[in-house]
């Protein structure tokens, strides 16, 4: 009997412990990969434009140019579907079916193919009773439908909120989540649930969505301007207070997906968006036309060294520190850590619109980085290295309008013990050697 009550005592444990944490695993940093939905949208017409419409053959041949040309080895290792890709009913047993005449393999053949490359799986749905374009929901069929997709392989879930009531959602997002959960197959689950409440004036429940999803939404949808990024970067930043401390290994808040390449942003903005996502410890989606990208688009979205900002292992999301007549400065705090002080990633960005660069000059020290063992820094687009620079050292750059500058202070140890860590290290080049104050002890 005795024996009965503490395994009885077990199982509660464990169900309480699935339904209050998501614990899956997964997105231990900020998920990467291709999303269709901001290049591709609800375009269903195969007939007149077999090349870009929802379809098995634009995600497989998206899968095919991400192993090609670099992009999974970069991070981005997930090959999203997004809305349109369902037939408008379920099929007799209540199962969701892929639409027959774009999608004639199914959508377990379609994850095969994205799993034999080397990549991962994910697909949409939405928690009302239509998914924003108006295909089914899963209202009513959560259980089925959890099923269906870890029958599927499915690898992550993109959980809309269209058609449903955001006051429903604090009970509704966490129960498909448990019954995700419950197939046994681990599978990203990102939320839409803080967008739509915030939209319907409530305030959500952070403590609750960072325990269920892995990632969610809280602000609009990105489209192909850089008016849009700016109003995400507004966002961002206005709101950081009730944003920033959610973020973490396992859970992320996502300013959605990476428009670079596509039509709307200049060069310099593109470099912007990219940068400040790894300041956001963003998820990395790429929704864009890999078939025709320019090389400098490319080169953005492939720039490791951004790239290993945002994926920096604390998972610690950065803040806007400064913003003032058009110059703001984002900083995130990175590994290494030394003692009790972190590295840092900084951008400087120019939102001014006068046409010619600004100049900003600021020391490590106002910028936080306090350490008296001094940083090493770079410059993460040009390659430039400053060497080892104290706090005290004035650093001086130049923004272009609408661009940035991303710099990586690395934090030292101690230079007085000399550690094997200085004989490996590259001569330190400073091109403004004039505007450091670099004291004669310090080398
Ligand atoms: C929106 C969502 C977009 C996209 C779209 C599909 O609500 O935020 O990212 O998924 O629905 O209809």
């Amino acid at each position: 009997m005795y024996q009965k009550w503490i395994s009885f005592g077990v199982v509660i444990l464990y169900v309480c412990n699935s339904v209050v944490s998501l614990e899956n695993g997964l997105a231990r940093t900020p998920p990467m990969g291709w999303l269709a939905w901001e290049r591709f949208r609800c375009n269903t017409d195969c007939k007149n434009d077999p090349d870009n419409c929802i379809s098995e053959r634009l995600f497989k041949t998206m899968t095919d140019i991400i192993v090609s040309e670099g992009y999974l080895n970069a991070g981005y290792e997930y090959i999203n579907v997004d809305d349109c890709w369902l037939e408008k009913d379920r099929n007799t047993f209540g199962q969701l079916v892929a639409d027959r005449q774009r999608f004639p393999s199914g959508i377990k053949s379609l994850s095969d193919y994205v799993h034999s490359k080397g990549m991962k799986f994910g697909i949409y749905q939405d928690f009302g009773n239509y998914t924003c374009a108006g295909y089914p929901g899963i209202l009513g069929y959560l259980e089925t439908d959890a099923n269906t997709f870890a029958a599927w392989d499915v690898d992550y879930v993109k959980l809309d909120g269209c058609y449903s009531h955001p006051s429903d959602m604090d009970s509704g997002y966490p129960e498909f989540g448990f019954y995700l959960n419950q197939t046994g197959r681990p599978m990203l689950y990102s939320c839409s649930w803080p967008v739509y409440q915030i939209y319907a004036g409530m305030q959500p429940n952070y403590t609750a969505i960072v325990h269920h999803c892995n990632m969610w939404r809280n602000f609009d949808d990105i489209q192909d301007s850089w008016a849009s990024v700016e109003s995400i970067i507004d966002y961002y930043g206005n709101n950081q207070d009730v944003i920033v401390p959610n973020a973490g290994p396992g859970h992320w808040n996502d300013p959605d997906m990476l428009i670079i390449g596509n039509f709307g942003l200049s060069y310099e903005q593109s470099k912007t968006q990219m940068a400040i996502w790894a300041i956001l410890a963003a998820p990395l989606l790429m929704s864009v036309d890999l078939r025709t990208i320019r090389p400098e688009y490319k080169a953005i979205l492939q720039n490791k060294r951004i790239i290993a900002v945002d994926q920096d292992p604390l998972g610690i999301q950065g803040r806007r520190i400064y913003k003032h007549k058009g110059i703001e400065i984002w900083s995130r705090p990175i590994t290494p850590l030394y003692q009790n002080y972190f590295s840092y990633a900084v951008v400087f960005v120019n939102r001014r619109t006068d046409g010619t660069p600004s100049d900003v000059a600021v020391t490590l020290k106002e910028l936080g980085l306090a350490s008296p063992t001094g940083y090493r820094v770079e410059d993460l687009y040009e390659d430039v290295d400053y060497g080892i620079l104290t706090p005290q050292t004035k650093i001086k750059v130049k923004v272009n309008p609408s661009g940035v500058v991303i710099l990586r202070a690395d934090v030292q140890p101690d230079f007085n013990r000399r550690v094997p860590f200085y004989t490996t290290q590259r001569t330190p080049y400073n091109p403004l050697n004039q505007v450091f104050r670099l004291r004669s002890n310090d080398f």
